[in-house]
């Protein structure tokens, strides 16, 4: 299927940007999450209640990060969980596109950046621990391809999956801002972006309704 083929069986308010940041423009962002990287190190993140382990690893940046532990579940917090230190400040680069692609007046504040080995995966859920949904949740793709799946705002609908790969972008917003997603699979080998392989999803948030 062709992105264009694509966008057309995409539910209302999803928008799929393939090729969005070019080779140069990843390297770049590349190497401003290593460094959030090396500051607020990548950790394994449990479930709420049952404390099962994630599958991807996690850290953030920007004044929230979103969390989840057993004992206190999904949330925002202004600390990396493990360092206690605030979070890595957003790079400009991050900021220049959620200026370019929210159609939102106000900043991101959260940038979820998530992890994923040969074989992890992220199960349908929808992003609704933040009290502003009228922002947007951008979403950018580097390195390993992903099969990546999006249905309605209901559990159990049907649901579109087609492949993420390195540069693309996803804009969750309007009508399907709190669409259920999720990632199924990891194609290994698919990029060189990233040395040791996998890939890492940037999600952008305004988490906080603006005063
Ligand atoms: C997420 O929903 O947290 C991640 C989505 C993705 O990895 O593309
Ligand atoms: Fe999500």
């Amino acid at each position: 299927m062709t992105a264009r083929t694509i966008q057309n069986d995409l539910p209302e308010g999803v928008r799929f940007l393939p090729d969005y940041l070019d080779g140069v423009a990843q390297e770049k962002l590349l190497t401003d999450i290593r460094e959030m990287v090396r500051v607020a190190p990548l950790y394994t993140p449990a479930m709420p209640r049952t404390g099962k382990k994630m599958s991807v690893t996690m850290t953030n940046c920007g004044t929230l990060g979103w969390v989840t532990d057993k004992e206190r579940g999904y949330r925002y917090q202004t600390t990396h969980p493990v360092t206690g230190k605030p979070w890595p400040e957003m790079p400009a680069s991050l900021e220049r596109i959620w200026a370019e692609l929210a159609g939102y007046p106000h900043p991101a504040e959260a940038c979820l950046i998530n992890f994923y080995d040969a074989e992890a995966k992220m199960g349908l859920h929808q992003d609704r621990d933040e009290s502003d949904f009228d922002a947007p949740v951008v979403s950018i793709s580097l390195g390993d391809s992903c099969l990546f799946r999006v249905g309605g705002t209901g559990r159990g609908g049907k649901t579109v999956s087609f492949r993420l790969n390195s540069g693309d972008a996803v804009v969750l917003s309007g009508s399907s801002r709190l669409a259920y997603h999720g990632v199924d699979k990891i194609y290994t080998d698919t990029s060189t972006l990233l040395k040791n392989g996998g890939r890492i999803n940037l999600t952008l948030r305004r988490v906080t309704k603006p005063a």
